[in-house]
């Protein structure tokens, strides 16, 4: 019985809603796209949850926001006309919806972008309707081949276009969604990259809103992971120094200052991995250095571990000059400070930061061994 009337209200949800002219173009509703992409990495992980927000990820959601949104009155009606029901008539009722459902069919994903993207494309319509456009895509892109047909749909030139939009919320989503399809998306990050993307994006750091500084800071990562191309983009576009006035400004959000760590990281992961190419001079920036090695002495345990993480990965270089982490960054000193600070912290988890830090002692003392036997 609950169920029957379940499905006689999602019926009357679907025909008052979809049936009509607007259909999906004005419901906001996403179905099927709980597909969490795989991260090897327990960091990312972290981040991807950070990034999670918003959008119908089930059918249960969607069907609250439905009711939400439909004409209670109606619904009143279809349910007090079921309460009145005989079994069989019951029955033949709930053979008649199956029958009506299956006929309805939900738009598929690729229909829904589709109308999302000529939404976003139309400047006439109001706000509104480019920001629900917006948060349907973000939760579409999540599926792999989605992100692939929105390219097919053209998604990607009008989203990078919108990057330059004049509201900050409508630039910000974009920017959301832009990261979110390019991650771990080679296809994606090539096109969205050739289209100017990343320029745009960095421009975007220097906004005034944090939302919109993190979200473009979320989409660069996104673009350039695993990326050689979008790498060297980067670098060329002076990427070091965007980075380093991240870190050396204390006043910005720490989610501006945990992204910029993962993100140096993961650069200088992906140059120990391509130890043929050309090695940048990314790291030879010692404002960079600097900024990367005061983050350590945060009070924040999780920045600490990440700015470890990426001097850990910036030693292993071969062309790193250590000299430069002594004399110029103090590494000596930031190291015996954190030691101490992380003696305060009593969380298990601050003995698994000071296991990194000795690790990166090591490598440090190590390294700088090699180079004054070196010079004997
Ligand atoms: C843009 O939206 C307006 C208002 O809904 C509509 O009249 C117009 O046809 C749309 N333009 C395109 C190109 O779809
Ligand atoms: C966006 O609209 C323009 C015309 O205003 C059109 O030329 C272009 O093809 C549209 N792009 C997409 C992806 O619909
Ligand atoms: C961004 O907007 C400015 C002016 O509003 C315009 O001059 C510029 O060409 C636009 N850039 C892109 C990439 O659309
Ligand atoms: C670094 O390691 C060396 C050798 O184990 C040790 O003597 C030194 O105290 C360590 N320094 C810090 C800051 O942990």
């Amino acid at each position: 019985m609950a169920k029957f009337i379940l499905i006689a209200v999602f019926m009357v949800v679907l025909i008052t809603n979809f049936a009509s002219s607007e259909v999906a173009a004005s419901s906001g509703v996403v179905v099927g796209s709980s597909n969490p992409k795989e991260e090897g990495n327990k960091l990312a992980m972290v981040q991807e949850e950070e990034d999670m927000d918003g959008g119908f990820s089930s059918l249960d959601g969607m069907l609250q926001w439905a009711i939400g949104h439909s004409d209670p009155g109606v619904l009143k009606e279809r349910s007090e006309v079921a309460q009145r029901m005989s079994p069989e008539e019951l029955n033949k009722r709930q053979t008649e919806l199956k029958e009506l459902m299956e006929k309805l069919k939900m738009p598929s994903d690729a229909q829904l972008m589709l109308i999302a993207v000529n939404d976003l494309n139309n400047s006439s319509l109001p706000l509104e309707h480019h920001l629900r456009a917006l948060e349907e895509l973000l939760v579409l892109v999540e599926h792999i081949d989605n992100a692939i047909d929105l390219q097919k749909l053209g998604g990607f030139s009008v989203l990078v276009r919108i990057l330059n939009h004049s509201v900050p919320e409508i630039r910000t989503a974009a920017a959301w969604v832009l990261g979110k399809a390019s991650q771990n998306n080679p296809i994606v990050q090539k096109q969205v990259l050739e289209l100017g993307a990343l320029t745009m994006l960095m421009k975007m750091m220097k906004s005034h809103t944090t939302e919109e500084a993190v979200k473009a800071l979320f989409a660069i990562s996104a673009l350039i992971r695993n990326n050689v191309n979008g790498q060297s983009l980067f670098y060329q576009e002076a990427g070091d120094t965007m980075l380093q006035e991240v870190l050396s400004n204390s006043n910005l959000d720490i989610r501006l200052h945990k992204k910029s760590l993962f993100l140096i990281a993961d650069l200088a992961e992906s140059q120990l991995e391509n130890e043929n190419t050309a090695e940048v001079s990314f790291f030879s920036n010692r404002l960079l250095l600097k900024a990367i090695v005061d983050s350590m002495a945060s009070s924040d345990l999780d920045l600490t571990e990440k700015a470890l993480y990426a001097i850990k990965n910036i030693l292993l270089l071969r062309s790193t000059e250590v000299q430069l982490f002594k004399d110029f960054c103090k590494l000596n000193e930031v190291l015996e400070r954190t030691r101490q600070q992380l003696n305060d912290h009593r969380e298990e988890y601050a003995m698994d930061v000071e296991s990194l830090r000795k690790e990166v002692n090591l490598t440090f003392l190590q390294k700088l061994n090699k180079v004054t036997q070196a010079a004997l």
